[in-house]
């Protein structure tokens, strides 16, 4: 398919491509606020992969592009970038029939009661890290929640154990993820191409030990007895069917693998950075979730609502990317693009409406204390049949990490607002969300007794009636599905 140059699509910067590189790398957020100041809800920018890129503000944009269809939006070939890291059948790549199949065998490890069984760990790993902290140290927040959601994401994924495994694997995934979150390793491969020497040689010394890490373990829990009851997610792919009958193969497997740890890590860290960034800035907002965290109660709603807030206020994906396939109407009648155009919904544009979020670059927690946020204004997890995977794993480990810190440190900032900075892919506090910790504190008792009563919602809580060691089935090639979005909400 033939894509459109800057002259066939909505207006933009005019700027030469690399000055708008530049300020989409280093100032993203106010070149995104500026451009739509200037040309409105639909504008054009040349992107920094050399091709354009139709940026969609308007909620009412977002609903045509998240309920468009697979066969007309797709989004597996926007993430073309990624393809050398993740794998040509990691779901991030496919489109259409094989997406939804790879969709239908993940989801389900992500929802209902498997959730439940994540909990502990997420627990687990907090717990742990926080109690490393010292009364009067400062520390960068962002490194501390990284080393938390690398941790909860190697268990729940592969159900490593602590121990030399755990930090075999750890030690092998942390110089995968240079590849996508180190800028130098990044701009060499937009400047250079994927496929330079340079490039396919650093990778290939990134990611080769690591496959034969992976190789090795799902070699070993495929043989395992008790494979078909154990709840982390490995063990649940090499179990689901498609409605074939057929599994994952193993090089799908592989994909599907790396894909959750690079799309499930940073991300989450990085969300978990701003809250403790934006709450220590706001005491009375921080007192209100400490008080909840140490509270003893299962539901908090308050954090929820800060959660909420965070993922509105400083979403650390801007944009999400799909290429149409046929022509489609955008701006209110105003433009059509022709097949082949690349949109972007704009999750930041979205979150920044005053008509949908009054002084919308206040923190309020208390904007989502009312109610479940609404589709196509609360965008964080992306939409329609791409909607983020695990967003209710996230939004369940950062209640609970945010709990679990909470209980055990009093912090305060150190210094005033932090700036957001770019690093790679995400965007994060620039200085790493600095505090202070005040002083420990002991956890309560009603903690403790919340522990054994083992009843966690995360918000949005799906109830679920698999099984544990129920098949879970797909349907390959279908685009019938219960919940392909793997939300209750249309989004
Ligand atoms: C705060 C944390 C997270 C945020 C903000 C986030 C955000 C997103 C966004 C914006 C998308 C693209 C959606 C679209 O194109 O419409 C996405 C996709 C995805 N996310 Fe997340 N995510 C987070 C955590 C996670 C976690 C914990 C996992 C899994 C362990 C995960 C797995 C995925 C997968 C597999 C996809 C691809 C879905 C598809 O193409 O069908 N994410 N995420």
């Amino acid at each position: 398919m033939q894509a459109p140059t800057l002259l066939d699509l909505p207006p933009g910067p005019e700027q030469p491509r690399a000055a708008q590189a530049l300020q989409w790398i280093t100032r993203p957020r106010e070149f995104l606020l500026r451009q739509r100041e200037r040309f409105g809800d639909v504008f054009t920018i040349d992107f920094i992969d050399g091709e354009p890129l139709v940026v969609l503000a308007d909620p009412a944009d977002v609903r045509t592009v998240f309920t468009g269809g697979a066969a007309l939006m797709h989004a597996g070939e926007a993430n073309r970038l990624l393809e050398p890291i993740v794998g040509s059948r990691s779901i991030l790549l496919l489109d259409e029939g094989e997406h939804l199949r790879q969709r239908r065998l993940l989801l389900p490890a992500f929802h209902g009661e498997r959730l439940r069984g994540h909990v502990a760990i997420m627990r687990e790993a907090t717990a742990r890290e926080v109690d490393t902290w010292r009364a009067g140290e400062r520390l960068a927040v962002l490194g501390r929640m990284q080393a938390i959601t690398l941790e909860v994401i190697m268990r729940a994924v592969f159900g490593v154990e602590e121990g030399l495994e755990l930090e075999r694997l750890r030690d092998l995934v942390r110089r995968m993820l240079t590849l996508t979150t180190d800028w130098s390793q990044l701009l060499l491969t937009f400047l250079a191409g994927p496929g330079s020497p340079r490039v396919v040689a650093r990778r290939r010394a990134a990611l080769a030990p690591l496959d034969e890490e992976l190789g090795r373990i799902v070699a070993e829990r495929r043989a395992a007895p008790d494979v078909a009851v154990r709840g982390d997610v490995l063990s649940l792919l090499l179990c689901a069917r498609d409605d074939d009958g057929m599994p994952l193969g193993d090089g799908e497997l592989r994909d599907e693998l790396v894909t959750l740890l690079l799309a499930g890590h940073e991300t989450t860290a990085s969300t978990l950075a701003w809250c403790l960034e934006r709450l220590t800035r706001h005491p009375q907002a921080l007192a209100r979730v400490t008080a909840e965290a140490r509270s003893g109660a299962d539901e908090l709603p308050y954090a929820d609502a800060a959660i909420q807030e965070t993922l509105r206020l400083r979403s650390v994906l801007p944009i999400v990317v799909r290429r149409i396939t046929a022509p489609v109407v955008v701006g209110q009648g105003r433009f059509h693009l022709p097949a082949g155009t690349r949109v972007a919904p704009s999750i930041l544009l979205v979150h920044l409406r005053p008509d949908l979020y009054p002084e919308p670059l206040e923190f309020r927690p208390e904007r989502f204390l009312d109610g479940a946020p609404r589709t196509y204004t609360w965008i964080p997890f992306g939409g329609g049949l791409r909607r983020c995977v695990g967003a209710a794993f996230a939004q369940l480990e950062m209640r609970e990490v945010l709990r679990e810190t909470l209980a055990r440190v009093e912090l305060e900032p150190l210094g005033g607002d932090e700036r957001i900075t770019r690093r790679a892919l995400t965007l994060v506090p620039r200085r790493g969300a600095r505090v202070r910790v005040v002083r420990r504190v002991e956890p309560a008792e009603p903690s403790r007794r919340r522990r054994r009563s083992g009843r966690y919602r995360p918000p949005g809580w799906p109830p679920s009636s698999q099984s544990p060691s129920a098949p879970i089935r797909a349907r390959r090639g279908s685009s019938r599905s219960a919940s392909p979005t793997g939300s209750r909400r249309s989004s």
